[in-house]
């Protein structure tokens, strides 16, 4: 695709490749006992179905829809949970998967809501990860890539819903 604003930070090879190696590890982790893989929608899909394709084991994935009110850039900070979960995690070990640990918020608040449905184990799968950003704590088990603080797009991350469906990841340069 050729768009003047958009300069490749992560091409699709080094995604795959990297998915790979946190399936094998993941998979290596969990060697038994439920493991629910949760895709927090909608940036984290493309995301979601690589990775579990990459496990070597069997999985349960649900979905979950979170607004956090933001059309730019930045989140407002107020999280709603748009669409719950189909599948109860009572007793279950849970794997979080998130496009992007960014300011925190979204992830901190996350984890308070599936604490309180009484899972055996809480950890979070990010693909990136944008440590400068952070406002709440939160630690991702599994990162595929430290990044910079800039804006990216592709691989489900969206800019006002546009640019999902990049194969790389991708810095938006020249918007406000
Ligand atoms: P947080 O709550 O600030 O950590 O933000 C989490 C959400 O903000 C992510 O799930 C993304 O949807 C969005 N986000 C944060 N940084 C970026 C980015 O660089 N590109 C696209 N979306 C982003
Ligand atoms: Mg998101």
């Amino acid at each position: 695709m050729i768009d003047p604003t958009l300069r490749v930070l992560i091409p699709s090879e080094k995604i795959q490749a990297r998915i790979r190696e946190l399936g094998d590890q993941i998979s290596r982790d969990y060697p038994d006992g439920n493991l629910h893989m949760i895709c927090i929608l909608k940036g984290a899909c493309f995301f979601l179905t690589d990775l579990a394709r990459a496990m070597k084991r069997d999985v349960f994935v649900d979905f979950m829809g979170i607004s956090t009110y933001g059309k730019g850039k930045t989140s407002s900070g107020e999280v709603k949970v748009t669409k719950d979960l189909d599948i109860s995690l009572e007793g279950a070990d849970v794997l979080i998967v998130e496009d992007i640990v960014d300011s925190g918020v979204t992830l901190n608040y996350l984890m308070h809501l599936m604490e309180q449905r009484r899972p055996k184990s809480i950890r979070i799968a990010a693909l990136l990860d944008k440590p400068e950003r952070r406002l709440r704590p939160v630690h991702a088990s599994y990162v595929g890539f430290q990044i910079p603080d800039q804006f990216v797009v592709g691989y489900g991350l969206d800019y006002a819903e546009k640019y999902r469906n990049l194969d790389d990841i991708c810095i938006l340069e020249n918007t406000a």
